[in-house]
C-alpha cells in the first residue's frame, strides 16, 4: 500500500460507532471527516446482533461521508482484545532460488510458514507481526529483501482471537456495504497513537475505558505483551447513578457528563444540581460530592481488578506509567484517582484535532495511524494471512510459545532438525495459556521488566 491517499478508521464501540476519514498529503495526516452514531447490536465490546450493528455502522459512515464529501468504500477497523492470545511464531523456508535475492514472495512464504499452527476450532489468527528475520543464521534483520541466502527464517508475534468476534465484526462491516482493508487489535493500534517511542520501548500500560468494557494493555519493547479485559465500563457507572438516584438512564448519563467527577475529594457537598426522581413531581437536589462518590465506587472496583492483574506481571513498575483512553477517561478527576490507585504516573490521551477532542475518538484515529505507519515488510507478512501464499517449500518448525519473546538480541536458537511436513502438529501446540497463561506471562515479564 502506498503511503498517501485516504484512510478511514472505524471503531465499533459498545455505546457508539466512530468513523474518521483522514487524508495523507506529503506525509501529513489531515482529518477531513468524522462520524459518530449511537451503537446498536453490541454488548460489552462485542457484536451480538450483526444486522443492527451493520445499520449503525452504515449511519456513522454516512455521516463521515457527508462531512468529508467522499464515498467511503474501504475501512480499517479495530477489534476488541477480548480473549486475544499473544504467542510467538517462527517460520523457515529454503529460499526458492539461492542465487537470487530474497524477494516479496519469499517474505510472504516465510510468513505463511510461521502461520502454520494448529489452532482450536473456535480460534483464528487475527494478526501476525514480524519481529525479526534471520538469513542463514544472521539475526536481527528487519527487512531481508535484497539479501542473498539459503535459509530464511521469520520470528514473529501471533495474535489469535475467538472466531465469533472476528466473524461478526467482518460480517457487520460487509453488511454495511464496506470492504475491510485491515483489521487491527485495538490496543495495538492505540499504542501507536497514545504512546511515544520511548514509552513503547521502555514499557507502558494503556487503559481503554469504554462504555461496555475496560481494557488494560501492556506495551513493552514496541510489542503488545499482555491484555486484560474487565467487562465493566461507562454504562455501569450510568446504571449505578440511575439506581442510586432513582432517575432514568438518560438523566443519569447526562448528569454524569455534566456534573460527574471521578475523584470525590475534588468536589464539594455544597455544589448541588437538580435531579428528576422517578415518582416525584419536584426535582431533588443532589450534591456533586454524592454523585462523585457513586462514580468513584465503580471506578475503584474496575481499577482494582486491573491492578491485581497488572501487579501479577509487575507491569505497574514500567516507567511509562498508565495512559487512559476511551470516553470514560473524559471524566474530570480521573487521572488523580487512577494514579492514587495504580501508584504510578497517569495521563489521559485526547486527540488535538478539531472536532475530535474527546478520548472516545482515540481508537478510530489510532487504527489510521497504525495502518499508515506499517512498513512494507509488515504489510507483506500480513498479506500471508489472507493470501494463498503457502509455499510447498515451507519447512515448519513452529514451536510452543516460549517463556520469553524472541528479541533481536537473541541469536536464533539451534532448532531441532526441521521436518518436511507442514501438517504434523504435536499436542503441545495446543495453547498452553488456558491453564498456565499467567505464569507464562510472569516469566515473560520477569525477564523483561528487571
Ligand atoms: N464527559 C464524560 N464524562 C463521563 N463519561 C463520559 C464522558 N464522555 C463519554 N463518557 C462515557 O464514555 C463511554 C463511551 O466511551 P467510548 O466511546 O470510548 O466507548 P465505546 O467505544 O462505545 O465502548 P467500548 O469500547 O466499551 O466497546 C460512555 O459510557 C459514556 O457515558
Ligand atoms: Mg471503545
Amino acid at each position: 500500500m502506498d503511503n498517501s491517499g485516504i484512510y478511514v478508521g472505524l471503531d465499533i464501540g459498545t455505546t457508539s460507532i466512530k468513523v474518521i476519514v483522514a487524508e495523507r498529503v506529503k506525509g501529513q495526516m489531515n482529518v477531513i471527516g468524522v462520524g459518530s452514531e449511537r451503537s446498536n447490536g453490541l454488548s460489552r465490546g462485542v457484536i451480538v446482533d450483526i444486522d443492527k450493528a451493520a445499520s449503525a455502522i452504515q449511519s456513522a459512515v454516512r455521516q463521515a461521508e457527508e462531512k468529508a464529501s467522499i464515498e467511503i468504500k474501504k475501512i480499517i477497523a479495530g477489534v476488541p482484545a477480548n480473549l486475544v492470545k499473544i504467542e510467538r511464531c517462527r517460520g523457515m523456508i529454503a529460499v526458492a532460488d539461492e542465487s537470487k535475492e530474497i524477494n516479496n514472495e519469499d517474505v510472504q512464504n516465510v510468513a505463511a510458514a510461521a502461520l502454520v499452527q494448529s489452532l482450536p476450532p473456535e480460534r483464528e489468527v487475527l494478526d501476525v507481526i514480524p519481529d525479526e528475520f534471520v538469513v542463514d543464521g544472521f539475526d536481527g534483520i528487519k527487512d531481508p529483501r535484497g539479501m542473498v541466502g539459503v535459509r530464511l527464517e521469520m520470528h514473529g508475534t501471533l495474535f489469535t482471537g475467538p472466531k465469533t468476534i472476528i466473524h461478526n465484526t467482518r460480517k457487520a462491516i460487509e453488511k454495511a456495504g464496506l470492504q475491510i482493508e485491515q483489521i487491527v487489535i485495538a490496543p495495538l493500534a492505540l499504542s501507536s497513537l497514545v504512546l511515544n517511542d520511548g514509552e513503547q520501548d521502555f514499557g507502558s500500560i494503556i487503559v481503554d475505558m469504554g462504555g461496555g468494557q475496560t481494557t488494560a494493555a501492556v506495551i513493552h519493547d514496541h510489542q503488545l505483551k499482555y491484555t486484560y479485559v474487565d467487562q465493566e465500563g461507562g454504562q455501569y457507572i450510568t446504571k449505578d447513578i440511575s439506581v442510586v438516584l432513582n432517575t432514568s438512564i438518560e438523566n443519569a448519563e447526562k448528569l454524569k457528563r455534566d456534573y460527574g467527577n471521578a475523584d470525590a475529594d475534588q468536589t464539594s457537598d455544597e455544589d448541588e444540581f437538580p435531579v428528576e426522581v422517578v415518582g416525584q413531581s419536584t426535582p431533588t437536589q443532589i450534591s456533586e460530592q454524592y454523585l462523585a462518590e457513586i462514580i468513584e465506587a465503580r471506578l475503584d472496583q474496575i481499577f482494582d481488578k486491573l491492578k491485581q492483574h497488572l501487579d501479577d506481571i509487575h507491569a505497574l513498575d514500567l516507567p511509562g506509567g498508565v495512559v487512559l483512553t476511551g470516553g470514560v477517561a473524559a471524566l474530570p478527576g480521573i487521572t488523580d484517582l487512577a494514579s492514587q490507585l495504580f501508584g504510578t504516573r497517569v495521563r489521559v490521551f485526547t486527540p488535538n484535532q478539531m472536532g475530535l477532542r474527546h478520548p472516545s475518538f482515540d481508537e478510530a484515529l489510532a487504527v489510521i495511524k497504525y495502518q499508515a505507519a506499517l512498513s512494507e515488510v509488515a504489510l507483506l507478512v500480513k498479506s500471508a494471512l489472507t493470501g494463498d501464499t503457502r509455499a510447498s517449500v515451507a519447512l515448519d518448525f513452529s514451536e510452543p510459545a516460549p517463556s520469553q519473546p524472541a528479541t533481536g538480541s537473541q541469536a536464533a536458537p539451534a532448532q531441532p532438525a526441521p521436518t518436511k511436513t507442514t501438517k504434523k502438529q504435536p499436542a503441545k501446540q495446543q495453547h498452553p495459556d488456558q491453564e498456565s497463561g499467567l505464569s507464562r506471562f510472569k516469566n515473560f515479564f520477569n525477564h523483561f521488566f528487571d
